[in-house]
């Protein structure tokens, strides 16, 4: 991080947490550099990002001042309910007619699931796949389908290691994406009809994924910021016969919720005590904007009951589609399905990335992207409070890059999303992340691109679209 930035996050802390309160003046440019120790440069360069980032405004002649929506953030959403009963699932129809039309390079595309592709290191990435597909002996391009690349399953099993969770190679199965992982996974423990235990809101693509395979979705409460509602999850692993739960621990998709440790630990000694499995779809657990990474509830697993999803998709290499599952006692059946459907993700694609993680500077890489997404957030979050109409409501994740806004209940969100596509901005409508296709006012914004005047001019057209209905 270079020293302006630094800057700039000392001070957007002090906005953040009302040391500096709206509308007061911030140090000038000549205190500042005399009491950080840095030159008038330095200072001037992190004021003009506080000021791109939408937290401090310059007035003429009179210096730099916190704007007054900067510190007051839009409230929270509510805590969502969830039915009693459990549902048939039945979405894919609207959620491919959503991302068929995220397609067009032209929208602003704050309905989309990635980050910028320009904030990945592809180019590191083809030396990567050169070099290693320059090495690569014949053999082992056979042999590395079966289980997956061995070099790549060690630097998994490092990378889980140094985030202290010990987890035998054995124990790893690399897939297509992440996707593939979650999907093999429930289908080990999972037959049709079978009830299964979701977020509401949940991540489309797991909505999807119990439709194909005929699973009743128990949908269960997410707090926009704890996480999932364990008595609720309590109350149902008592009276239904779940098979599975499926949830997201840290960052979840769409709400960026993330359950602390003790509920973790709490979670897990539930689905214990019921011997329920559980598959953890932890993609964006890299992407936290703490001190310290997120634990997952795999760490926990003494009994081998959690099947622990992950990706390369958000951080390095979207398109790659190469993924993994640490699957505990079901590693086996979660190998043979998957011999018995694809076989194998692509091995060059493994190998590229095994040789990034080995040289390619992969951890310094996660800190450039954490810091971007972060900043993005704050600059998004300062656009709708400056944009957006009274009676918002919006997340603060912790990591990630989706924020997840509660509109005013009179606004439609499906209705948005197609006076947006007819303005060239995308969104994401709440109703696909729902099984009984609630949250009709909400909807999933991405603030992983870079922030310019044309996401200033889409948020202030989104404002105003919100304020017809
Ligand atoms: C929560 C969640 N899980 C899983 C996936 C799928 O990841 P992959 O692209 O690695 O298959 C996504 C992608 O959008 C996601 O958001």
């Amino acid at each position: 991080m270079k020293r302006y930035e630094r800057l700039a996050d000392n001070i957007a802390d002090l906005i953040r947490n009302g040391i500096l309160a709206p509308g007061e003046k911030i140090p000038s440019v000549r205190q500042a550099s005399q009491s950080y120790g840095v030159s008038p440069s330095t200072v001037f360069q992190a004021y003009y990002l506080l000021e791109d980032r939408g937290l401090i405004q310059a007035r003429a002649r009179s210096g730099y001042f916190v704007r007054s929506l900067a510190a007051l953030p839009l409230p929270e959403p509510q805590p969502s309910l969830a039915p009693h009963q459990a549902t048939d699932v039945d979405v894919s129809e609207l959620v491919f007619s959503v991302l068929g039309s995220l397609k067009d390079p032209h929208t602003v595309p704050f309905g989309s699931a990635f980050p910028s592709p320009d904030l990945f290191p592809l180019a590191r990435l083809a030396r990567s796949m050169a070099h290693s597909l320059r090495n690569l002996s014949p053999h082992d391009i056979i042999a590395d389908m079966t289980s997956g690349n061995p070099d790549l399953m060690r630097q998994i099993a490092l990378r889980y290691m140094v985030s202290g969770v010990m987890l035998p190679m054995e124990e790893l199965v690399i897939t297509n994406g992440a996707l593939e992982a979650l999907n093999l996974a429930l289908q080990s423990v999972t037959q049709a009809g079978d009830l299964v235990a979701i977020e509401s809101p949940a991540f489309y693509a797991c909505l999807q994924v119990l439709e194909r395979l005929q699973l009743k979705a128990v949908e269960i409460p997410v707090h926009p910021r704890d996480g999932v509602d364990l008595g609720v999850l309590r109350e149902r692993l008592g009276s239904l016969p779940i098979k599975a739960c499926w949830f997201m621990s840290s960052f979840q998709n769409p709400l960026g919720a993330s359950l602390d440790d003790s509920r973790k630990q709490e979670l897990y000694n539930l689905l214990r005590q019921h011997q329920v499995p559980l598959i953890e779809d932890d993609v964006y657990a890299d992407l936290y904007y703490g001190e310290r990474p997120p634990t997952p509830i795999k760490g926990l697993d003494t009994d081998g009951l959690v099947m622990h999803c992950g990706s390369f998709s958000k951080t390095l290499a979207p398109g790659y589609r190469v993924g993994w599952v640490a699957g505990g006692r079901f590693t086996e059946r979660i190998a043979r399905l998957k011999l018995m459907t694809t076989i194998s993700p692509s091995v060059p694609a493994q190998v590229a990335i095994a040789d990034y993680l080995q040289h390619g500077g992969y951890d310094r890489h996660l800190r450039k992207l954490r810091h971007a997404l972060e900043r993005q957030q704050d600059a998004m979050l300062a656009s709708a409070a400056r944009h957006f109409p009274k009676g918002t409501r919006v997340t603060r994740p912790n990591g990630g890059y989706f924020l997840w806004f509660e509109f005013p209940e009179q606004v439609d969100s499906l209705q948005l999303f197609r006076l947006a596509l007819a303005q060239g901005i995308s969104l994401a409508p709440g109703p696909i992340f729902s099984a009984s296709q609630g949250f009709r006012h909400c909807a999933r914004l991405n603030h992983g691109h870079a922030w310019g005047a044309d996401s200033e001019q889409a948020m202030e057209l989104l404002g105003l679209m919100l304020r017809s209905f």
